[in-house]
């Protein structure tokens, strides 16, 4: 136990040392958030191919890496922008600050699908969602449903609760996860400079 946590503390220390480069000369806050961003960009990564099915599933390792996206959303992440952090080495636009409701709903969002995520580990990819019934009769596909009301990510979309995506095939909860990444990034982030 103590050799691992020492093995994954090394490991996290020159993960930064990298990260550091990376990141275009950023420093303090705007480089905290990014190695953030990077921390779970490589989750993502890593997940994908037991997503697609072109890796050996395992769903300690998908529930792990949801974990730490969640750790990394929600208040963590909205923490690290504070006001008026645009420029020099951030790509970080200036409205997030004047939409910041959305912005925190976003990050907020992200939190509760990497938590889904995290209890549809189990439930492997693809086939029906576990319960068997989440087309048939849920408030989510429904009339009310997230697709009716113009797309999840569409800023007052019902928000999914992470239970309903525990219900969810892996791979799904798995892409709801990375649209949450996605919608802010269209928004918030200028990624061509
Ligand atoms: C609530 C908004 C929001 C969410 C959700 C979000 N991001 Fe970001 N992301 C940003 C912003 C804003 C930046 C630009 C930060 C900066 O440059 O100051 C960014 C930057 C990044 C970067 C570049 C970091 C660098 O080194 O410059 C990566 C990679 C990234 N995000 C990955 C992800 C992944 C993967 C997810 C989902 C698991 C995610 N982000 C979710 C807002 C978000």
């Amino acid at each position: 136990m103590k050799l691992t946590a020492r093995i994954a503390g090394a490991a996290g220390i020159s993960l930064i040392a990298v990260a550091a480069l990376a990141h275009g000369g950023a420093t303090g806050i705007v480089m905290e958030r990014m190695d953030g961003m990077s921390a779970m960009a490589k989750v993502m990564k890593a997940l994908a191919p037991m997503m697609q099915g072109t890796a050996a599933y395992d769903a300690a390792t998908v529930r792990s890496g949801a974990a730490q996206i969640a750790d990394h959303a929600g208040e963590a992440m909205t923490a690290k922008f504070p006001e008026d952090t645009s420029g020099g080495a951030s790509e970080a636009k200036p409205e997030i600050w004047q939409d910041w409701e959305d912005f925190a709903g976003l990050a907020r969002q992200l939190e509760v699908f990497a938590e889904g995520l995290e209890a549809a580990a189990d439930n492997g990819v693809g086939g029906m969602p576990a319960q068997g019934n989440m087309m048939g009769n849920s408030t989510m596909m429904g009339g009310q449903g997230m697709m009716a009301s113009g797309g999840m990510m569409g800023g007052q979309a019902p928000m999914m609760t992470a239970e309903q995506l525990g219900q969810m095939p892996a791979d799904m909860a798995f892409a709801m996860v990375s649209q949450s990444c996605t919608a802010c990034h269209s928004r918030f982030r200028a990624e061509d400079k």
